[in-house]
């Protein structure tokens, strides 16, 4: 009789450790995806974060997934020797790229478990934002105050300043319809900083 009791009285110290472990974040998970959306409540607005979804939404990443649709994009598909009229939306080989976060913890898995994060979103380049985007990191008054300080305190809590490694994990030869890739001329293209 006593060693049951020992042992529920074992039990529940171990049970309330990992209560408090996990109030202080020691066994916090990685941050998860959060969705352009979330981004987009700040980052539309100059004066918040910045104007910078507009920018982002008008470039060909934002519709990456509508790419994979049959019919679409049809002359490069074939090029590519891929079928025009398949549907590459569930593929594996290709949502890789043309999502956000896939097969990393808490990104795309699919349509229907994941639908905000089709598309190459924010994340996809300045890492997992449920962490960051906490209005007490990213805050006006914190970069007014202090960038370097702000900054640091934003790449801490996983958020990425992305350099041409970043792009490279899909502008590579793995995709089928690659081409050169050069990091200057790109940038250009999707400018959305000062
Ligand atoms: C609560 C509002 C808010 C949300 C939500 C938010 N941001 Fe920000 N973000 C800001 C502010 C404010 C700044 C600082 C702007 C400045 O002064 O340049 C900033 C700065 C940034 C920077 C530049 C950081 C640096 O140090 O140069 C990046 C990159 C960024 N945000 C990405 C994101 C992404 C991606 C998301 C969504 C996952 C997001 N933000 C969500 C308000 C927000
Ligand atoms: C998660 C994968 C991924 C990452 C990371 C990525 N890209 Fe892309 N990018 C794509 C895909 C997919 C397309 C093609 C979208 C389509 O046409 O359906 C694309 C297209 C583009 C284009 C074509 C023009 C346009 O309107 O979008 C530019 C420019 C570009 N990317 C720049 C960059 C740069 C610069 C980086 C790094 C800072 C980068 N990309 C990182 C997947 C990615
Ligand atoms: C390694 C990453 C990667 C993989 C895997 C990948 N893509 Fe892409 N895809 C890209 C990038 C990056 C671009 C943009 C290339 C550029 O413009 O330089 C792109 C562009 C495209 C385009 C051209 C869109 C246009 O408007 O011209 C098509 C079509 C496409 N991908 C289809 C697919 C299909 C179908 C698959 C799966 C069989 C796939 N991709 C797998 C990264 C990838
Ligand atoms: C394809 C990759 C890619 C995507 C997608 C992307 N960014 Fe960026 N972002 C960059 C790069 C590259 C820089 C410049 C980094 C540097 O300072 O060298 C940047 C810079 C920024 C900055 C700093 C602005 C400044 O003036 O210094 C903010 C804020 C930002 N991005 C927000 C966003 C938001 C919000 C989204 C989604 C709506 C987004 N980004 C999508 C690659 C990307």
């Amino acid at each position: 009789m006593t060693e049951i009791i020992k042992r529920i009285v074992g039990i529940m110290s171990i049970c309330s450790l990992l209560v408090i472990f996990q109030s202080t974040g020691l066994f916090a998970g990685p941050a998860n995806f959060v969705g352009v959306d979330k981004c987009k409540a700040c980052h539309s607005n100059v004066k918040i974060g910045g104007a910078q979804y507009k920018v982002w939404e008008a470039t060909k990443m934002a519709k990456a997934m509508e790419t994979l649709k049959p019919g679409a994009a049809a002359d490069a598909k074939t090029k590519a020797k891929l079928d025009p009229q398949k549907d590459y939306t569930t593929d594996p080989k290709c949502l890789k790229c043309h999502t956000t976060g896939y097969g990393q913890p808490g990104g795309f898995e699919s349509m229907e478990k994941a639908p905000k994060l089709a598309n190459v979103g924010c994340e996809a380049c300045h890492g997992a934002g449920s962490d960051y985007r906490s209005p007490k990191i990213m805050s006006v008054k914190a970069y007014k105050e202090n960038r370097e300080a702000a900054r640091k305190a934003a790449i801490a809590a996983g958020m990425i300043i992305p350099d041409e490694k970043t792009c490279t994990t899909c502008h590579n030869e793995e995709n089928p319809v690659h081409k050169p890739f050069n990091f200057a001329e790109y940038k250009e293209k999707i400018k959305h900083w000062k």
